[in-house]
Parts: structure tokens; C-alpha cells; sequence
């Protein structure tokens, strides 16, 4: 994945966040309910991917494979930045699950400015709530998942911010608003990608 240095613009600043965290860690629920209590837009990766290839992701991974997958995943990454740039909207942005975890994307978020909050229950809780959802063609057995979640902590760990999201989604919010990680108002701190796709 590329870089693309931030560049800041006259105007204020754009508010961005990013979710990342394993499957099951709450990303899209914790996101949508975090940007209606911000009234910010609310984008789920995953959703963007799906609606761009016409296809699930389960037919993703099927039909064209986990390695196309994670290129949509990346170009939709880009895409989805860009356009809260250029709608000038507060947005929370739900990544997939492996997403952080791509090589290079760390860093192109840190280039970009763009703070990452990992949400991170244990991982008996993600087993326990992954085992009764479907739709998630990387959750095979119990084995993989812990081998996978192991693989993927040490990306998961350069994020900016930490919360345990084992509770309710309500209460989750409460805390990352608690903890100030973002607030309504304009803060420099979280800035902005103004040409993402270059
Ligand atoms: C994946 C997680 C999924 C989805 C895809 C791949 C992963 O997102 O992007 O199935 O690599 O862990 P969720 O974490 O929202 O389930």
C-alpha cells in the first residue's frame, strides 16, 4: 500500500476514525452508534467493497479469492478516505477485520493522519460471537481463528488508541467518548487525507 502524505488544507480539519479489530471485536456496531451519538456519517468498509464488486464477501473469497479481496479492500480503503475529505464530514469508518492488519496499512493511515482505535474484547469473547454469525469466510474453526488472531495482534497493537469492547455496545461508546479519543468540535490532532488516491 502506498503512502500519501497528509496535506493540510485552509479549511478545518476533518474528523476521522477508523475501527480496526478482529472479527467479532464490534467494529460495525460500536461504529454506527459512535457516529450517531457524533452525528457523523458512519462507513462500514466491508459494505463499500461489497456494493463496488456487485458481490458478498463470502462470493468474493470464492469466485475471485482471498488475495483480490484484500486489493478491493485496500483501493476501497483509499476511496472511502478520500470521499470524507471531499464531503468535509466527520466520519467513523468500520474496517474489515484484517484490514489493519495488510501490510503497509498502518503506516498509510498514520501518513494520513487518520487515528485508528482498535477494539479489542478477549478473544474467548470474539470465538464465543463469531461461532453464531455467518458470513465470514476466515472464520473455519476454532484453531484458525486463534492461529489468525495471534498473527494479527502485533498489527493490531500500533493503533492509537485501545478500548476493551467485551461490553455493550452503549457502554463502549460511553468510554471513547470518556476518554476523549473524539470529541464534535474541530481538533487538529485528527486530521485528513485530502488525495488519497494518487
Ligand atoms: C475479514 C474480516 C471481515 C471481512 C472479511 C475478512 C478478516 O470483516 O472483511 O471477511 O480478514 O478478518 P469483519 O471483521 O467485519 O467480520
Amino acid at each position: 500500500m502506498t503512502t500519501t502524505p497528509p496535506l493540510r488544507g485552509p479549511q478545518a480539519p476533518i474528523q476521522i476514525l477508523c475501527l480496526a479489530g478482529f472479527m467479532g471485536s464490534g467494529k460495525t456496531t460500536v461504529g454506527t452508534l459512535l457516529a450517531r451519538q457524533l452525528a457523523w456519517r458512519f462507513v462500514d468498509l466491508d459494505d463499500r467493497i461489497e456494493e463496488a464488486a456487485g458481490l458478498t464477501i463470502p462470493q468474493i473469497f470464492e469466485r475471485l479469492g482471498e488475495a483480490s479481496f484484500r486489493q478491493m479492500e485496500a483501493d476501497q480503503l483509499r476511496a472511502a478516505l478520500g470521499r470524507a475529505s471531499e464531503l468535509r464530514e466527520g466520519t467513523v469508518l468500520a474496517l474489515g477485520g484484517g484490514t489493519y492488519a495488510q501490510a503497509g496499512c498502518p503506516e498509510f493511515l498514520r501518513a494520513a493522519g487518520v487515528p485508528v482505535l482498535w477494539l479489542d474484547p478477549p478473544i474467548e469473547v470474539l470465538l464465543a460471537r463469531c461461532m453464531t454469525m455467518t458470513g465470514r469466510p476466515l472464520f473455519r474453526d476454532e484453531a484458525s481463528f486463534r492461529s489468525l488472531y495471534a498473527q494479527r495482534l502485533a498489527s493490531y497493537e500500533l493503533a492509537d488508541h485501545r478500548v476493551d469492547s467485551s461490553g455493550k455496545p452503549k457502554q463502549v461508546v460511553a468510554e471513547i467518548l470518556r476518554r476523549g479519543i473524539v470529541s464534535k468540535g474541530g481538533n487538529e490532532e485528527h486530521l485528513v487525507v485530502e488525495n488519497p488516491k494518487s
